[in-house]
């Protein structure tokens, strides 16, 4: 089994690079703010906390994250590997992951991240609101907390799998397809 984070900034093209190595490498995607958004939907206790964190653009409590990852891997044992987005985010979250992952005898492969530049966030963002229909995509306030965010609370985090050895980055700013080519290149190394 091979697993993988995607990482990197909102609108970095995690969610559409996974898919992408889901149809490829067959794994399974585990999206923490797809997860996430489900809950709301579906109108749960959990979706009503995480509903004002998320449209303003605040992280989520590392607890609730941690325990739906949890499920998701334990609910899914023959999976051929994981493609983990948007998680983790914090490095509380990273440790605890490490942790667990050692008691179900699993590691992470590799951490894929994608660097766009913040300009770069922003037009995305701003692409994807014509299209899609996120509350944390409507306002650049809100945006700009997102971004924020990820250099605050996200970004320590590329120390943290530097020094495992784990951390691959990816320029991002390409095509969907170049930056896919480059993934394929070190999912195959990995
Ligand atoms: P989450 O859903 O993870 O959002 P995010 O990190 O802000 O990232 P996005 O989904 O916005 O972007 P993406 O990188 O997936 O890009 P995409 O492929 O869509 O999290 C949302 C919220 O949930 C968080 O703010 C937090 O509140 C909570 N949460 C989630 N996980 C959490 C955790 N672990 N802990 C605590 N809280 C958590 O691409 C973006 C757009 O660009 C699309 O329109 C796409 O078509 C386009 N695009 C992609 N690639 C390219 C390209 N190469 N060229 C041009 N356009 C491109
Ligand atoms: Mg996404």
């Amino acid at each position: 089994m091979k697993h993988f984070i995607i990482f990197g900034p909102p609108g970095a093209g995690k969610g559409t690079q996974a898919k992408l190595m889901v149809e490829k490498y067959n794994l399974r995607h585990i999206s923490t703010g797809d997860l996430l958004r489900a809950e709301i939907k579906a109108g749960t206790k959990l979706g009503k906390i995480a509903k004002a964190l998320i449209d303003d653009g605040n992280l989520v409590p590392d607890e609730i994250v941690l325990r739906m990852v949890s499920n998701e891997i334990v609910q899914n044992p023959d999976v051929s590997g994981f493609v983990f987005d948007g998680f983790p985010r914090t490095t509380t979250q990273a440790s605890s992951f490490d942790y667990h992952l050692k008691s179900l005898g699993m590691d992470v492969n590799g951490v894929i991240s994608i660097i766009i530049s913040d300009d770069t966030v922003r037009d995305r963002i701003h692409h994807r609101a014509l299209i899609e229909d996120r509350k944390d995509d409507m306002n650049d306030e809100i945006i700009q907390n997102r971004i924020v965010t990820y250099h605050s609370k996200t970004e320590p985090l590329i120390d943290y799998y530097k020094k495992q050895g784990k951390y691959h980055e990816i320029d991002g700013e390409g095509t969907i397809e170049e930056i896919f080519d480059k993934i394929s290149l070190l999912i195959e190394m990995l």
